[in-house]
């Protein structure tokens, strides 16, 4: 019976757990903790501490299957997936792990036993690899397993050495191969033909060993240990007797389900498996968290999508398909991976919102790469082109090197990174603009921050600084800055803007407009009332309310942040953040526009944990402690060794050197009072706490209360009192639009008795006053009708300008053109004209005139009728 990768996954987990390992649960595709790392992309990631010793567990064995993505950072396959039988973004490592428990000779023995007994696989199929000098494991290969010496081969390159990043825990390894036959192109590993599909890789036995430094050398682990790997759709391959990952079980149905889904019929195209690999890490990704964005994480996930996006448009998709693999992938994995279907709402959002922002300028994009191809001389495409497509277009480059690699094209990288790193440093310029103190200014003073506790303090000018130098002093109604010893002025940071108030000395004041941090020291910015020396003693005083409602809007800030995750998802982490006394800005990751109904929601939650009056706690911990106890922390941001850790009852614990309210209850009212999205994938809400809160309420209610004295109606009535109004008024236009139609024909009937004979066909000319031109026609109209035949000129006279009008009935147009006569009265008040046979229009600005053109009206027609 063939079984199913599900099969093989379990039956791997079962033999370890059978030999004493306990099985751990797959970690996120985000490490966490790890800034050296991108994505998790091996089993080993989640135990690095243990291997180091900086952690222990219960146990000394485990085993798992874990979710990699190998799309950036030091193991990156994106550019081979789709045109090898064996690459991934997203993968599944198979691993036992040992935490210096066994080491080489039991991890050997283990995986030869699992292979060739518990999976049946053929002993001649197999061959292995050891590091060029180690010995010991060639040996034990040779002499304990029994493997033929000519089928264990020393591999001298990084190959088999193997380390999880630039740092960490490595260590020489051994490789086991799988012979997948002749019929396939490709050599032994270590020949000039091991790139080829014939030979591949299935399980790789690390003997960890080391700890790798930054500087290169090379720590001894406190205990040697053993980190495997068996990439589990490889193995699959191969139990289930064919040669590519891609035939499998798993992807054999995510490739039906993409075909279907862009509306092909042959299924071995190459497109079909960048698609079904592409599914997986993106909606992997989306469900640990990771958004589509232009940095990082983000910008790799973006990648992945729109190379998938793009093949599927090249299969022929017709509309945004791409969300819609969500639902195969969860039938296939959601039952090994229950977050995967907990999930699956927001990734499909996420995917589709996405796809519908790329799909706008693919098509553009692609006909311009496409136009350049083929004009292109030799066989790179120039990096401003790359760059143009990314700018302008939303390719990133490697996307334009797979259209380019397609038709036998390469792109020019470093031409493409040098038209970024212009872009990043116009970029930069643009936000350099503004900086008010000459940024080459430096110190070496450190300011002691007393504001947390306190609100005024006594300390000493330790600098002055006057039109950007130092300087001795400030004299009366200079502005300046100055730095002290000591401060209980906040210096913007985190988003928390500087503080206001007043530093007073021996001859005068200083008033203090903000403050920031000058490297360790902090800087008063302000104007000097008499003088202030540098060495003087000064008085510090903060403004008390001012900082007061800055707290109440930091701390709300806090309980938004945990109420967001709380309603929309952990996916949102903050991106930004604006604290000042008037209200707050927040900034975070969310792929579309906030519903009333979550609005309400959120601010519904963030009022109930005021009202909870949350005693709020500060305590400096250690990061890793910090981030142990669950501690909010930015993506990104460098934080001390030491850190500050806020914390709002159970909701909310957060990574913070800001100042806050000592209880919730404090913040009186939490509101809302704007949503927007100010990049893909970033949303800003802006609200207010506190009196601000109250008093933006206060003047809402009586905004109100002035609407329902104007609509003479109670304020719960003001709603169906305005739809009354509305259709009166609708009813009221249309009274008025039939009482103008009824005057125009009777004006027309009046008109009538005016019409004069020649040759035997009335001709009506009139000079009307007051009538708008949109009147005129049904006028005409009308009178033609009554007419039976005719001919009916119209000429209104306004201020500065003219408006004609003719009318032929449709027996008398093979003589009188319509558009003939008003162009010939036109060009007698300085205007043109036109129209059809039967009725035209025109316009002029010479209002005297129109009496004479009309008076010429009978003449012309006489010669024509
Ligand atoms: N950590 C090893 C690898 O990824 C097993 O190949």
């Amino acid at each position: 019976m063939t079984l199913s990768t599900a099969q093989i996954r379990q039956k791997f987990i079962d033999y370890f757990k059978r030999h004493g390992h306990q099985p751990v649960a797959s970690s996120s595709l985000v490490p966490s903790d790890d800034p050296t790392l991108l994505f998790t992309n091996a089993g080993m990631n989640q135990f690095k501490d243990v291997f180091l010793g900086s952690e222990k567990r219960s146990y000394t064995r485990a085993t798992s299957s874990q979710r990699c993505v190998r799309a950036g950072g030091k193991h990156n396959d994106l550019e081979n997936v789709g045109y090898t039988a064996r690459h991934h973004t997203f993968f599944e490592m198979m691993g036992n792990f040992s935490f210096g428990d066994y080491f080489k000779q039991q991890a050997i023995e283990f995986a030869w036993n699992f292979l060739t007994q518990e999976l049946g696989l053929a002993k001649e199929k197999l061959l292995v690899t050891v590091f060029s000098d180690d010995d010991e494991a060639f040996d034990i290969w040779e002499n304990h397993i029994g493997v033929p010496k000519e089928k264990i081969i020393r591999i001298s390159t990084s190959d088999n050495f193997w380390s999880m990043g630039d740092t960490g825990p490595c260590g020489p390894c051994s490789e086991i191969f799988y012979d997948h036959g002749e019929h396939i192109w490709g050599g032994p590993p270590g020949t000039p033909e091991e790139d080829g599909d014939r030979f591949i890789e299935i399980w790789n036995l690390v003997f960890m060993q080391y700890n790798k430094q930054s500087d290169g050398t090379m720590a001894p682990l406190p205990k040697p240990s053993i980190d495997t790997g068996m990439g589990l759709e490889r193995i699959s391959a191969i139990l289930q007797d064919v040669h590519s990952n891609y035939e499998i079980d798993l992807f054999q149905n995510l490739i039906k389900a993409s075909a279907e889904v862009v509306g092909t019929t042959d299924l071995q195209d190459k497109s079909l498996r960048v698609i079904a690999d592409h599914i997986r890490s993106c909606s992997f990704l989306i469900c640990d968290g990771v958004m589509p964005g232009n940095e990082g994480r983000g910008y790799v996930l973006r990648r992945i999508i729109r190379r998938a996006v793009r093949h599927g448009y090249k299969l022929g998709a017709k509309d945004i398909f791409f969300y819609k693999l969500v639902k195969a992938l969860t039938s296939e994995m959601g039952e090994a991976y229950p977050e995967l279907a907990d999930q699956r709402p927001v990734i499909e959002k996420v995917l589709k919102v996405e796809e519908e922002q790329f799909s706008k300028t693919l098509s553009r994009g692609m006909a311009m790469l496409n136009d350049v191809l083929r004009d292109l001389e030799g066989d790179v495409v120039p990096g401003e082109v790359v760059f143009k497509l990314y700018d302008t277009y939303g390719f990133p480059a490697d996307l334009t090197a797979d259209v380019a690699r397609e038709q036998d094209y390469t792109i020019d990288e470093a031409g493409f990174e040098a038209s970024m790193q212009q872009q990043r440093q116009r970029a930069q310029q643009a936000s350099n603009f503004g900086v008010n103190y000459n940024s080459q200014l430096t110190t070496d003073h450190t300011t002691e921050f007393t504001g947390y506790t306190d609100e005024q303090g006594e300390g000493q000018v330790l600098e002055v600084i006057c039109n950007d130098e130092f300087c001795e002093a400030l004299s009366d109604g200079q502005e300046g800055v100055i730095l002290l010893d000591n401060t209980p002025f906040y210096a913007e940071a985190g988003g928390q803007i500087g503080d206001k108030g007043v530093l007073e000395v021996a001859n005068g004041e200083f008033v203090v407009t903000d403050t920031k941090k000058m490297g360790n020291a902090f800087a008063h910015y302000g104007t000097a009332r008499g003088t202030v020396h540098k060495g003087d003693k000064v008085s510090a005083s903060i403004d008390a309310s001012n900082r007061a409602a800055i707290k109440k809007n930091h701390s709300a800030t806090h309980l938004l942040h945990a109420a967001l995750r709380e309603v929309l998802g952990e996916h949102v982490t903050q991106k930004g953040s604006l604290v000042e006394a008037e209200r707050m800005r927040f900034d975070f990751s969310h792929f579309e526009a906030l519903t009333s109904e979550q609005l309400a929601l959120i601010e519904q939650r963030v009022n109930e944990e005021i009202r909870a009056n949350h005693t709020l706690t500060t305590e400096l911990m250690e990061l890793d402690e910090a981030k142990a106890s669950g501690a909010m922390a930015l993506f990104g941001e460098k934080y001390e060794e030491k850190v500050r850790v806020v914390k709002m009852g159970p909701f909310s614990i957060e990574l913070c050197g800001g100042t806050h309210v000592q209880q919730t209850g404090e913040i009186g009212l939490f509101k809302i009072v704007g949503e927007s999205g100010i990049a893909s994938g970033v949303r800003r809400l802006e609200a207010i706490t506190g009196e601000t809160a109250i008093a933006h309420v206060q003047h809402q209610q009586q905004l109100l209360t002035e609407v329902s004295g104007l609509l003479k109606s109670d304020i719960s009535g003001i709603t169906s009192r305005i739809g009354q109004l509305q259709t009166q008024q609708k009813e009221l236009e249309k009274a008025l639009a039939a009482a103008k139609q009824k005057l125009a024909s009777q004006q027309g009937a009046d008109m009538l008795g005016q019409a004069v004979d020649i040759n035997g066909t009335k001709v009506l000319v009139s000079k009307l006053d007051g009538v708008e031109a949109k009147a005129l026609r049904g006028m005409v109209d009308d009178l033609k009708n009554r007419m039976g035949e005719g001919v009916v000129v119209l000429g209104v006279a306004g201020e500065s300008k003219v408006n004609l009008i003719v009318g032929v009935t449709k027996g008398l147009t093979a003589n009188v053109k319509a558009g003939e006569l008003v162009n010939f009265l036109a060009g007698q008040v300085g205007g043109k004209g036109g129209g059809r046979p039967d009725m035209a229009q025109a316009g002029g600005d010479q209002p005297d005139n129109l009496g004479a053109a009309l008076d010429s009206v009978n003449a012309w027609l006489s010669d024509k009728l």
